[in-house]
């Protein structure tokens, strides 16, 4: 077999077998198939898509390109969740520890944030002594322990998800569903956990900017997992404006904290509440309606707090920061945005949002970059809501003074103003089971 027929296959729109598939995903994982011969192939992919069969056959040999993690020997049934990125996504930080003091084993790994969206580890992180490396045997025993994990990459996993991932990165080739797909579910699968509810966003913020394309990519990875016996749900989120209010690791955390406590409505609390209820009703076949009613138990009678502080304790955080958030580390400079005129924000750009905490220090434009945990904005305010001219629109913290300007010019040209008041969108667009 030759890679060059493989490419010249897909190029002319023909569909590869799986003998061609796993040829491509061995050859690319152990170099024998060269970087630019991969990115050819990974071009078609991108531009003919693929059949059903290619893509649940790339996503299985990516998987198994590296380590399986055997779950088997955690009592009780696992869940997962993955979000596909978004700004002030912190939902993991809430939604692990509510179901886990349900009762549902929370085995999840979790990524670093790049460009405009964050990510879980790097939010951990911001908690001293949090440690997010933790080997596949601690891992395990910690979830049979305290019933919850959350870590970085443990093992190798889809050693070959990282290697095509990077180069789609650098080629323009990361936009194709069934790439998306496959290399989301590659990462799951090799996870091990039996139950995977999926926060797929869509809008501004997100990699689907469209509803129709968060759709398909959805159906596409419940697809997946059902083909390999996992239990999936997957929920369609809206991602034109950031997530709750505070956008910046240190202040994710605290914003997460708050949740945790009980006692705070915000599209933030009904997200985690509905991505929780998914996963309590999936795993322990309960409606969504009883399973709702344990999730809300959870945070008023601050037993997902608990679990919060069990997380943070078992993986060496110190919890005295969670008991008092106050304790966190403070950035050094700070400026209020206020509002240019009397009016209503009618929308406002997630990514462009995003951009502007980058600017501050609290994400990376690339992957070597240093990340500054007390960097970030507090949006005061969001889509819908009336301001006043010179009222607080959002706060900016950040160590590097002069990046301020920048990232206040930015976020002001993210946010539209009008007269009238907006009509209201959805928060949760569907539920697909
Ligand atoms: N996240 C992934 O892990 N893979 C993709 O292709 C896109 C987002």
């Amino acid at each position: 077999m030759r890679i060059y027929d493989i490419i010249a296959k897909k190029r002319d729109g023909f569909e590869l077998t799986d003998e061609e598939i796993a040829f491509f995903v061995r050859g690319c994982t152990d170099k024998s198939i060269v970087d630019y011969q991969t990115t050819a192939l990974l071009m078609a992919i991108y531009l003919n898509g693929m059949t059903d069969r290619e893509m649940i056959t790339l996503t299985n040999e990516m998987a198994h390109s590296g380590d399986m993690l055997d779950l088997s020997s955690i009592q009780g049934i696992t869940a997962d969740k993955h979000s596909t990125g978004g700004v002030g996504d912190k939902t993991t930080l809430i939604v692990a520890p509510i179901v886990a003091s349900c009762g549902v084993k929370i085995a999840k790994l979790s990524g670093r944030g790049l460009g405009h969206t964050g990510g879980t580890v790097d939010k951990l992180e911001a908690i001293d002594g949090f440690r997010v490396s933790l080997s596949p045997e601690e891992f395990i025993c910690q979830v049979n322990e305290i019933g919850i994990c959350v870590t970085g990459q443990t093992g190798n996993l889809a050693p070959a998800d990282k290697i095509i991932y990077g180069l789609r990165d650098a080629t323009a080739t990361v936009g194709s569903i069934p790439l998306i797909a496959s290399s989301i579910m590659s990462k799951k699968l090799a996870a091990g956990a039996e139950c995977i509810v999926l926060d797929v966003k869509a809008g501004s913020g997100a990699f689907m900017k469209t509803l129709d394309e968060a759709k398909a990519l959805s159906q596409k990875m419940i697809d997946i997992g059902k083909a390999n016996g996992r239990k999936m749900a997957a929920v369609l989120s809206d991602m034109d404006t950031p997530l709750g209010k505070n956008i910046g690791n240190t202040l994710e955390v605290i914003e997460a904290v708050d949740v945790l406590k009980g006692g705070v409505q915000s599209d933030l609390t009904e997200v985690c509440v509905v991505l929780a209820s998914n996963i309590l009703s999936l795993a322990k076949a309960i409606s969504l309606d009883e399973a709702e009613k344990q999730v809300r138990r959870s945070l008023s009678d601050g037993s997902a707090y608990e679990a919060f502080k069990a997380l943070v304790k078992a993986q060496g955080g110190d919890t005295s920061l969670i008991e008092n958030t106050d304790r966190f580390k403070k950035a050094a400079f700070y400026r209020e945005v206020p509002s240019p005129a009397d009016s209503y924000i009618s929308s406002m750009n997630a990514e462009t949002i995003g951009l502007s905490s980058v600017v501050l220090g609290a994400g990376r434009k690339t992957k070597e970059d240093v990340i500054d945990y007390t960097a970030g904005i507090i949006l005061e305010k969001k889509t819908g809501e009336e301001v006043k001219k010179g009222e607080v629109l959002a706060r900016l913290y950040t160590n590097n003074a002069d990046s301020l300007d920048e990232s206040e010019r930015m976020l002001l040209s993210a946010l539209k103003f009008s007269k009238e008041k907006p009509v209201a969108k959805p928060l949760i667009y569907d539920v697909m089971r």
